[in-house]
C-alpha cells in the first residue's frame, strides 16, 4: 500500500501555499487535527470546560487507545504530557537514584535531557557517562556495554537527535539494557509518528514523544510510555488529584497505571487533536510513511551535494527525514531567512545548543531541513533553485 499523496496533501490545507521543510520543528496537521481541536474549544465556549470534557470524554480517551496501538502497549501503560521534555523530566526524576549511581546517555542527547542530566548531577550527586558516538554518527555498543556495571542506574538515548538524520540503534541498547538489567528511558520525540515504534522490539522501560512533530498533533501536547511491570519502582516527583486517591487524612493510593504521571489539569482539546493525530499515522500507515520520509530525504541529500558550496553533514546507512548542510559561503541564518522569503520553512541548529557533539564535529550553527510524506520531489527541486539563486 502506498502513500495516496494528493490525498494527503488535500487534507493539509498549507501544502498548497508554501513548502514545509521543518517538520522536525513542529509539522503541519492535517484539517481532521486543527478541526477536532477547534470543535472542543467551541463546545467549551458554548457549554463549560467541564461539561465539554465530559460530552467529549470518549474521544479524550481514545488518545490512550491510539497511542497503545502506536506504541505496541496497553492503554494502562500510557500518559498524557504538555510535551515532550515534560514527560522525559517526570520520569528522570521519579528514578529512585542515590549518590554515585551513574546514567549512561549518548552524544546525540537532546539539549534540554542534557540539562536536566546535568542539574540531577549538581542535586543528587549521580554521575553522567556520555558513551561517544563512531564516525557514522551512532553510538558506540562496544562502549556503551563496556560502561555498563552494578552503578548504572539509567540509560538514557535520544532515538533521533533534533540536529542530525542519524537514527540511533534503539534497539540494540534495549537488548544491552536488559541483558545488564538497566532502566531504559528512550526519548522517540522525533521518530514518533515517523518511524514505526514498538515497545517490546525496542526493549525500552519508558518512551517519551511530542505531539506537534512528526505525529503532526497540536502544539504543547506530549506522550509518555512506562511499562507496567516497573511502575511501582519509579516514585512520581509530584502528585495531584489524578494520580492519586485521597483515601483518609494519612493516607493516600496512587492510580495503577501510567497516569499517575499526568496532572489532573490539561489542554483536553488538544489530547483529542493528538489523539486524531494518532489515528491519521496509524491510517496512513507507519511503515509506508518510514520508507516515503526516508526516500525524500535521500532524494534531498543527493541534490544538495549537487550545489556548490553545500556540505551536507549526515553520514550512515540508515538515516531519517531530518537533513541537515551548510554552506561555506553564507551563514545558517541567512540562509534560513533566503528560504523563508521563498515560501520554505527550515530551521537552524545552534552549536550553542549541541556542545556534546558539534565542537568534536568542528561545526558551527547548521541549516536543517527536515521533510514529510507529504512533501514532494517537485518540492525538492523548488527548494534546490532557491537555494541555487542565493
Ligand atoms: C530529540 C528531541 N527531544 C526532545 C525535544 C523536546 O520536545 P518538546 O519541545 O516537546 O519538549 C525535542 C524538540 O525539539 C527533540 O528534538
Amino acid at each position: 500500500m502506498t502513500i495516496n499523496l494528493d490525498q494527503v496533501r488535500s487534507d493539509t490545507p498549507a501544502c498548497s501555499n508554501l513548502i514545509h521543510f521543518n517538520n522536525a520543528g513542529s509539522a503541519l496537521q492535517p484539517r481532521a487535527v486543527t478541526e477536532a481541536v477547534l470543535q472542543h474549544l467551541l463546545l467549551e465556549q458554548r457549554i463549560g470546560g467541564y461539561e465539554a470534557a465530559d460530552m467529549h470524554s470518549a474521544l479524550a480517551d481514545n488518545f490512550y487507545h491510539a497511542f497503545a496501538t502506536l506504541l505496541n502497549c496497553a492503554p494502562r501503560e500510557i500518559a498524557f504530557a504538555e510535551n515532550c521534555t515534560r514527560a522525559w523530566t517526570q520520569l528522570l526524576l521519579s528514578v529512585p537514584f542515590e549518590a554515585g549511581d551513574r546514567i549512561v546517555t549518548g552524544q546525540s542527547e537532546y539539549a534540554s535531557n542534557y540539562l536536566s542530566l546535568l542539574h540531577l548531577s549538581r542535586h543528587k550527586g549521580v554521575k553522567i557517562d556520555v558513551i561517544p558516538n563512531n564516525s557514522e554518527g551512532l553510538i558506540c555498543l562496544d562502549s556503551l556495554e563496556s560502561s555498563l556495571g552494578n552503578d548504572v542506574r539509567l540509560i538514557a538515548l535520544t532515538h533521533i537527535a533534533s540536529q542530525s538524520g542519524v537514527i540511533q540503534p534503539a534497539a540494540a541498547v534495549g537488548k544491552l539494557a536488559q541483558k545488564h538489567r538497566i532502566l531504559y528511558l528512550l526519548d522517540a520525540c522525533q521518530s514518533a509518528g515517523q518511524l514505526h515504534l514498538d515497545v517490546n522490539e525496542l526493549g525500552c522501560d519508558m518512551l517519551t514523544g511530542t505531539g506537534r512533530k512528526y505525529l503532526r498533533g497540536p502544539r504543547g501536547t506530549g506522550f509518555m510510555y512506562v511499562r507496567h511491570s516497573i511502575l511501582d519502582y519509579l516514585q512520581p516527583q509530584s502528585i495531584d488529584l489524578q494520580a492519586a486517591d485521597w483515601l483518609s487524612r494519612d493516607h493516600y493510593a496512587l492510580r495503577d497505571d501510567a497516569r499517575r504521571f499526568e496532572v489532573w489539569e490539561h489542554f483536553v482539546a488538544g489530547k483529542i487533536g493528538l489523539a486524531v493525530a494518532a489515528d491519521y499515522a496509524l491510517h496512513t500507515g507507519l511503515q509506508q510513511i518510514e520508507s516515503t520520509v526516508s526516500r525524500l530525504a535521500a532524494t534531498l541529500r543527493e541534490a544538495l551535494c549537487t550545489i556548490p558550496g553545500i556540505s551536507v553533514h549526515e553520514r550512515g546507512a540508515r538515516l531519517s527525514g531530518i537533513v541537515t548542510f551548510s554552506s561555506a559561503l553564507h551563514p545558517a541564518h541567512s540562509i534560513q531567512a533566503h528560504l523563508r522569503h521563498h515560501h520554505i520553512n527550515t530551521s537552524v541548529v545552534r552549536r550553542q545548543n549541541t556542545l556534546l557533539d558539534f565542537p568534536e564535529r568542528k561545526l558551527g550553527d547548521i541549516n536543517r531541513a527536515s521533510v514529510h510524506y507529504y512533501n514532494t520531489d517537485t518540492e525538492i527541486d523548488a527548494f534546490c533553485a532557491a537555494l541555487n539563486k542565493l
